[in-house]
């Protein structure tokens, strides 16, 4: 088969368009009915199964959530404040109002909670945008300064669960590291 020698800023001619045939009207068959699978998924998705976030936020002042954290903070630090990488981990009494700030580039404070418990976990950001990822978990929030995220969350298994900023928020971005402790 020969190609018409028409460089790619010419348009081409009048009659350039033939219907596809064969293999190539199978394959954009199976693309278009995947797409309409997919397109049905998405509704699907938003009633079944656990991936939603219970999606409440509140628009909220930078200094304002600060004020809050340190409340918490104040609220919460108790014996058990034992060093961890140099930060006492807050432990507060379940279930509650739990309170985590982003900035770059550290999570803070790092929170310990008893697993079967439920917190209302209020996440913000007091300068840039940051991406929350709670691992292993499949979960990411954009974490958006101006707005008080609340994930209403029950922690199932003991463990050290590692949080890691996935928006790229600055030459820091790589380092932005927290941590959640469930006992
Ligand atoms: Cu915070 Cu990247």
């Amino acid at each position: 088969m020969s190609l018409p020698t028409r460089s790619s800023i010419e348009c081409p001619a009048p009659d350039w368009f033939q219907a596809p045939t064969g293999h190539e009207r199978i394959w954009i068959g199976l693309a278009l009915a995947w797409c309409m699978v997919m397109s049905l998924m998405m509704p699907y998705w938003h009633f079944k199964g656990k991936q939603n976030s219970s999606g409440e936020s509140y628009s909220v002042k930078p200094a304002d959530f600060i004020k809050r954290t340190e409340k918490f903070i104040l609220a919460n630090t108790g014996e058990e404040s034992l060093l961890e990488d140099g930060i006492a981990p807050i432990v507060p009494a379940p279930p509650g109002e739990v309170y985590l700030i982003a900035k770059q580039f550290q999570w803070f404070p790092i929170l310990k909670l008893r697993a079967g418990e439920t917190y209302r976990l209020h996440i913000s950001s007091v300068d840039f945008q940051h991406g929350f990822s709670l691992l292993p978990m499949n979960m990411n929030f954009q974490v958006v300064p101006g707005y008080d995220h609340v994930l209403t969350i029950k922690p199932q298994a003991p463990g050290t669960y590692p949080i890691v900023c996935n928006e790229f928020c600055g030459i820091g971005h790589q380092n932005m590291v927290g941590k959640i402790i469930v006992e």
